[in-house]
């Protein structure tokens, strides 16, 4: 467990979330079990996540539920993960809107309000729109996304920086890949197929993929995405030129590739290629990331690459699910 002057209380929002599920266990485990809340809005928690800790039904939306919550735990940290994703923000812009922004207008309303002295805002590689360069995506280029879950990524970006210069709250976010684990499964996003793949190989040796096999997109294997999430919250702040809107790169494969390197394990897994809505928004989105910011300002590197990653997927689903 951390030990610091001031014990940290933690409160992680989209806790049932596939990031936000995995992220409470490893904050759990490093700030003791009763200082970090799980708040989850409808979906019951795993037994590990709602008996490890507390655990809170509340709505990001609602600025009296966020309050009560904050104020109940003395909270200090925010790690705010709830969000509708890409793919369910397009079947429903209007619920992508009001959770992505108003939402986050609460969390940064609240933390200036009650004085937190840390909160974590996740962007994505969907803050990138079409007309920016696709290959090695630079930190500072053109966003002009066309998804509406890309257009509050790229408008909480800059509120968050707000918050930052203005009010002084100390905001830290990462543009994420799609993230691939094998604990929760993740919900409405384009980058979803890099993981039900894994399910579908191992529960029935095929695959109808929503993407082109050539669809290259920049993914990431859960432990380097919960390390980078708090490597960037234990930053030193003085070293931070950006805050808000890192730049993170580990892994870029086209579904081809991925369903490849599964094969060599699962020989006669067999993929077949039907892309729906989501394609548009994959071809949206860079191939590969230039995280170079992120290593300079706090020492970002990625430890999996594409076989190890997927290897230790294989192993993890297969024991969980055969
Ligand atoms: N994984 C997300 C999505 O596909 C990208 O941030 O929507």
């Amino acid at each position: 467990m951390v030990k610091s002057d001031e014990m940290k209380k933690v409160l992680v929002t989209g806790a049932v979330g596939q990031i936000g599920s995995e992220l409470t266990m490893e904050l759990r485990r490093l700030h003791g079990n009763d200082n970090v809340v799980a708040m989850g809005r409808k979906t019951k928690p795993s037994d590990e996540l709602g008996n490890s800790g507390p655990f809170e039904f509340g709505n990001v939306t609602d600025r009296e539920s966020l309050d009560s919550i904050i104020k109940k735990y003395d909270i200090d940290t925010v790690y705010h993960m709830a969000a509708i994703l890409s793919g369910a923000g397009e079947k429903n812009p209007q619920l992508a809107y009001d959770v992505n922004m108003n939402g986050l207008y609460n969390v940064l309303e609240a933390a200036r309000e009650h004085e937190l002295t840390r909160v974590m805002v996740p962007s994505s590689i969907a803050a990138f729109g079409p007309s920016t360069p696709k290959e090695n995506t630079p930190q500072e280029t053109i966003l002009k996304p066309t998804t509406m879950y890309g257009v509050t990524k790229v408008a909480g970006e800059l509120l968050a920086d707000y918050y930052f210069k203005r009010f002084g709250v100390d905001v830290r976010g990462l543009r994420y890949p799609g993230i691939i684990s094998s604990e929760t499964l993740p919900g409405g996003g384009t980058t979803d197929y890099a993981v039900e793949i894994f399910y579908e190989a191992i529960n029935h040796k095929k695959y109808k993929c929503f993407v082109r096999e050539d669809t290259v997109l920049p993914m990431m294997y859960m432990p380097d995405c919960i390390n980078a999430t708090i490597d960037l919250m234990n930053a030193d702040v003085n070293k931070l030129i950006h805050h808000s809107d890192f730049n993170l790169g580990a892994l870029s494969f086209s579904a081809g590739g991925l369903a490849d390197e599964i094969r060599k394990h699962i020989p006669e897994f067999t993929v077949t290629y039907e892309p729906d809505f989501r394609q548009a928004i994959a071809d949206s989105w860079p191939r590969t990331i230039d995280d170079s910011a992120a290593r300079a300002e706090w020492g970002w590197k990625p430890t999996y690459d594409l076989a190890k990653m997927t290897l230790d997927m294989i192993e993890k689903l297969s024991a969980k699910l055969l």
